[in-house]
């Protein structure tokens, strides 16, 4: 494991930056990558002269394959990418939101996976990064659910198609990144302490929590086909 070469898509911030974090510590070679190059460049800084940056957006599919080349060859692929569109009442959620949604995550995912194909080491590995809305049928989150389930939907039928290489996803609940900057502070802090209230282990999520779980499901080489379900028990109580 040491040896190898992650690639982290969406790396630049949450969840994908705590996992390069993670990966790096463990003395990995991690290439993280994303839109906004002074966020990415900020990252970099963060994570030290070991690790690499390409930009890239994963929904710009023609742009993939050259990005990719730019990378070389590499051994395990992280989806980290995703969006907050489709949430609302499902009698009056917008349509247009939905839509965007489905491009931002699942159009994302599923174009970056398969440009990244070529470059793969055939017994790697890819995580994919669903979210708990996909099973925890939450009222007002048909829309983004419908998503993150299609991405969870994927791991199973890739695990087979494309054996030996891995597949797996992880399914985060609430944790506390910069996705959640989008509301108001106030707001979020109360938001959080719902959350925690009603989340089994009584806190929301770091995004160390999620990086150690994908982290496990990279390492482990008897992992495949498995979607990790990392939500504190919120799924339960939602
Ligand atoms: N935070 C939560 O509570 C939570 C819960 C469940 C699931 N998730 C899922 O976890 C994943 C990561 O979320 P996060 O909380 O870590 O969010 P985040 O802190 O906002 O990080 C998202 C990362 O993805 C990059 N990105 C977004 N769109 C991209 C694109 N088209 N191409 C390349 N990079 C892109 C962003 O950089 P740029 O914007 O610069 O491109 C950033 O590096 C998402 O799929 C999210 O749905 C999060």
């Amino acid at each position: 494991m040491s040896s190898q070469h992650t690639v982290i898509v969406g790396g630049s911030s949450g969840i994908g930056l705590a996992t390069a974090r993670h990966l790096l510590a463990s003395g990995a070679r991690v290439t993280i990558t994303g839109r906004d190059e002074t966020r990415l460049a900020e990252a970099r800084r963060q994570l030290g002269a070991e690790a690499q940056a390409v930009s890239m957006d994963a929904a710009a599919a023609d742009a993939l394959p050259a990005q990719f080349a730019q990378i070389g060859k590499f051994d395990h692929l992280v989806l980290a990418l995703g969006s907050g569109k489709g949430v609302g009442p499902f009698a009056t959620v917008s349509l247009a939101d939905v839509k965007l949604g489905f491009e931002e995550k699942v159009y994302a995912h599923f174009a970056t996976a398969q440009a990244a194909l070529p470059f793969l080491n055939p017994t790697g590995s890819i995580t994919f990064v669903s979210a708990v809305s996909a099973q925890a049928a939450v009222p007002g989150t048909a829309g983004i659910g419908a998503a993150n389930a299609a991405v969870a939907a994927l791991v199973p039928i890739l695990a087979r198609e494309l054996k030996p290489l891995r597949v797996n996803g992880v399914s985060p609940g609430v944790i506390d990144t910069p996705w959640w900057d989008a509301f108001p502070e106030e707001q979020k802090q109360t938001m959080f302490e719902d959350f925690a209230a009603r989340t089994p282990v009584g806190r929301v999520g770091r995004p160390e929590d999620v990086a150690q779980a994908i982290a496990f499901l990279i390492s482990d080489d008897f992992m495949t086909a498995q979607m990790l379900i990392c939500d504190g028990g919120l799924r339960l109580s939602v």
